[in-house]
């Protein structure tokens, strides 16, 4: 019997193996070697971040939707004493944080190790996985919360670290301004950089969800049609993936990026009609996931440089495809408003169009689908104008405004107008508030709730 050594494993079945570890063992794998270092900052092991709940021995790391969101009141409570003594500690202490005769408190221990991990993560985590995180959750940090937290600011700019932000708690938060949600609008705001590049398809990650959620859903097909653009001669490509391979992809691309070594074998993958020449050697996208994961690919099955399935890069139609069996049909056509996106399920039998306006492309990275500030009263009408500037959240789904008592029905309106995408359902204020689709939005959360601020608390 031979023995394989855990340093020998292949890079996937290491990877396979760390998916199993909770944030803290991966840290500690990270400290193993630089290998491993790399390995463990693997964006999709950082998808959802919990400091709060981490830093509590509670190392959930999944969706947040698969979590209970109401959390129990005694849960919250002891935050709050931890927070307030660590408050009070802080303050006292001055700068000299190691006071040994604190030391005992489990209170200010766990608001000192949640504090902690915040610096690490924004420090070092963000910058390397950034562009991979989906969900923050920091409802009722004591950190944030702290007003001596000087590395408050940070938090939020390193948001402009997580373009591709989907989820953001900051429920029970109570020191929450409207600073606050304009840092949070600032570091949201692309950079030219950005803009130019969002030119371009958005990554694959990004448009995956969208189409899905086009599609109800349903992870049978996943397709999207690129612009046809000016340089290569070739007609037509596509590229048929496995969708539940597209993390693996991503992966890959990113350890190929690092200079790595991955060869995942037997990937389902297809190309059609290859051919052409592409300008990616003169002008590599760097900031964008398609291309590392079309260069992966393009070098894996000898492709050489001819399908890059950059838009501007190739002429012809050409699309980039993933379908769990081949039960769909697409097609394009072009409008004045821009190119039309058809996807046709054979087993719904419904008919999805999504406008593919490179106008509307170019906020895609604006991508907040949840915003929570439930309790955080400190919030005005300031800090909605701030979020409804430099074009809005254009894919805001679920926005908590409960427990904001300063807000008026004119900050409401403003925001709503710039969040287009908003259910009425999942859209909560103040009910001493006629503000915008009153008949139609939920009300406030908070009246039956008695940690978070409500005008009615008491009543
Ligand atoms: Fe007014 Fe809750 S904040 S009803």
């Amino acid at each position: 019997l031979c023995s394989t050594h855990i340093s020998q494993l292949p890079t996937e079945i290491l990877l396979h193996l760390f998916r199993y570890l909770g944030p803290e063992d991966l840290c500690h794998c990270g400290q193993v070697s630089s290998a491993w270092s790399d390995l463990a900052k693997t964006g999709s092991l950082w998808r959802h971040l919990y400091p709060v709940r981490w830093a509590r021995g509670d190392h959930y790391r999944g969706p947040p939707a698969d979590l209970n969101q109401e959390p129990e009141e005694e849960w919250v409570k002891s935050l709050q004493d931890e927070g307030k003594a660590y408050q009070e500690w802080d303050e006292d202490a001055d700068v000299d944080e190691s006071d040994e005769t604190c030391e005992d408190s489990l209170a200010i221990s766990s608001a000192q190790r949640e504090k902690k991990l915040l610096n690490e993560m924004i420090q070092n985590l963000l910058p390397a996985v950034g562009s991979s995180v989906r969900s923050i959750v920091l409802a009722y940090s004591s950190t944030v919360s702290s007003m001596q937290f000087i590395a408050r600011p940070i938090i939020w700019s390193s948001l402009g670290a997580c373009p591709s932000l989907e989820h953001l708690d900051l429920s029970g938060c109570e020191k929450i301004t409207d600073h606050t949600l304009k840092k949070l609008s600032i570091s949201q705001k692309r950079s030219d950089r950005q803009a130019k590049l969002l030119k371009s398809p958005p990554p694959i990650s990004l448009l995956d969800e969208r189409i899905l959620h086009l599609m109800g859903g349903s992870r049978q097909a996943l397709i999207f049609k690129q612009r046809t653009g000016t340089r290569c001669s070739s007609p037509s490509r596509v590229w048929v993936l496995d969708p539940s391979e597209l993390a693996d992809i991503e992966d890959a691309a990113e350890w190929n990026r690092r200079g790595g070594v991955s060869t995942p074998e037997g990937r389902g993958f297809v190309a059609t009609k290859p051919g052409g020449s592409c300008c990616c050697r003169r002008s590599r996208r760097r900031g964008l996931r398609t291309s590392y994961s079309t260069s992966y690919w393009q070098q894996q099955y000898g492709l050489g440089e001819a399908c890059c399935g950059h838009s501007t890069c190739c002429t012809g139609e050409m699309a980039l495809r993933a379908c769990g069996g081949l039960q769909c049909l697409s097609y394009t056509t072009t409008g004045s408003a821009g190119a039309e996106f058809w996807t046709k399920c054979s087993s719904g039998g419904q008919r999805c169009l999504e406008l593919y306006n490179r106008t509307d492309q170019s906020d895609a990275r604006r991508s907040l689908r949840f915003l929570s500030l439930s309790g955080c009263y400190r919030v005005t009408d300031l800090g909605l104008r701030a979020l409804s500037q430099r074009g809005g959240l254009p894919f805001l789904e679920h926005l908590n405004l409960s427990g904001c008592l300063l807000i008026t029905e004119v900050g409401l309106q403003e925001l709503v107008s710039a969040c287009p995408a908003l259910n009425d359902e999942h859209f909560y204020y103040c009910d001493n508030i006629n503000g915008p689709h009153a008949d139609t939005a939920s009300g406030c959360q908070n009246l039956q709730c008695g940690f978070r601020a409500c005008c009615r608390s008491g009543e």
